[in-house]
């Protein structure tokens, strides 16, 4: 069988594929194809299998170009970027990488909390500047963990593993925003549900957003939100970048209408709004989440696996549509 990457990816998965006997060809385009070049290439290559990126938009196109075409193995565990209704119809496998990142971006929550919570870029900036000429009692002063609400947005995976070590990690108090209730994350952290977002967003002093993106998650954080926040407030999105009106954070960030934010997805990636780029009080990083060796290698071989159970006519571990092939 063959099989389409669309990035250069882990070899982890692509050895086991390759040891199953199939054909893998890998775009070697640093940045991948334009949707167009893609479209031509999977014609072109006609393969049984796609490894997509959360950068590729799987599209009708896309998921009609090859003929053979039985799987598409996104490399992320978000997958608005696939037309799933379209591989449903066309009987496609559409699969993720759950699990395997969760500790990576839940760790990588942290790290923009902390770094925005207690000044890290900016005073790096000033000791590598040469300004430092002396320790100061009132020199970049930050925030405590401890004690403070975490306010979530989203517990699924990642949103309850960030519960768990924001309070047996840091002691902090959680409370989170989900539509589903989550009674067994409440007992082992003590969170405490609440059943409008704004609750969690005017109780919060840090807020983080764990939420997939959907129709109705696209733009939750917006003007009116922003509003809501305390003026102390630190919010960090390493979901996806249309979750919030980017102009709107960026306009709430100028006005200091809220202390800081940690940005790893933006509303037009790999665009950046240009007045969050001269926002002081924000911490921008280019999506990398999940960028660990351990999470990329493991989502390699999730990607494969999946395609080796659907090459094996049995529906993969990680399907997300509903396709169930007879
Ligand atoms: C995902 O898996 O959805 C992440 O955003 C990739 O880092």
């Amino acid at each position: 069988m063959r099989v389409l990457v669309t990035k250069k990816i882990d070899n982890k998965g692509i050895d086991l594929l390759r040891a199953s006997g199939h054909d893998v060809e890998i775009v070697t385009e640093q940045n991948g194809l334009s949707h167009n070049a893609l479209v031509e290439k999977i014609r072109l290559y006609q393969p049984h299998a796609l490894i997509s990126m959360l950068t590729d938009s799987i599209d009708s196109e896309i998921l009609n170009a090859s003929e053979t075409l039985a799987i598409v193995a996104n490399y992320a565990v978000g997958f608005n970027n696939i037309d799933t209704l379209t591989a449903v119809q066309k009987r496609i496998f559409v699969t993720n990488t759950p699990d395997v990142l969760t500790e990576s971006v839940a760790e990588f929550t942290f790290a923009l909390m902390l770094a925005v919570g207690r000044h890290i870029l900016p005073s790096d900036e000033f000791v590598k500047s040469g300004s430092f000429n002396g320790w100061q009692p009132d020199s970049y002063l930050g925030i405590e963990l401890r004690g403070v609400t975490l306010g979530l947005l989203g517990v699924g995976r990642i949103g309850s593993r960030v519960a768990e070590i924001a309070r047996n990690g840091f002691g902090m108090n959680v409370c989170y925003f989900d539509v589903t209730r989550n009674e067994a994350l409440e007992r082992s952290t003590g969170a405490l549900f609440c059943a409008k977002k704004e609750s969690v967003l005017s109780n919060a002093d840090v807020i983080s957003i764990h939420v997939p993106l959907t129709n109705d998650t696209r733009g939750m954080i917006s003007n009116k939100e922003f509003q809501i926040m305390k003026r102390t407030a630190i919010l960090i999105n390493t979901a996806r970048g249309p979750v919030i009106n980017e102009s709107a954070l960026a306009e709430a960030l100028q006005a200091e209408r809220i202390a800081g934010a940690g940005i790893d997805v933006f509303e037009y990636e790999p665009e950046v709004n240009a007045l969050l780029k001269t926002c002081k009080n924000a911490v921008l990083t280019p999506h990398i989440g999940s960028a660990t060796e351990r999470a990329r290698s493991e989502m390699s071989r999730l990607a494969a696996e999946n395609i080796l159970q659907a090459f094996r006519g049995i529906v993969p571990q990680h399907a997300v549509n509903t396709n169930k092939k007879t």
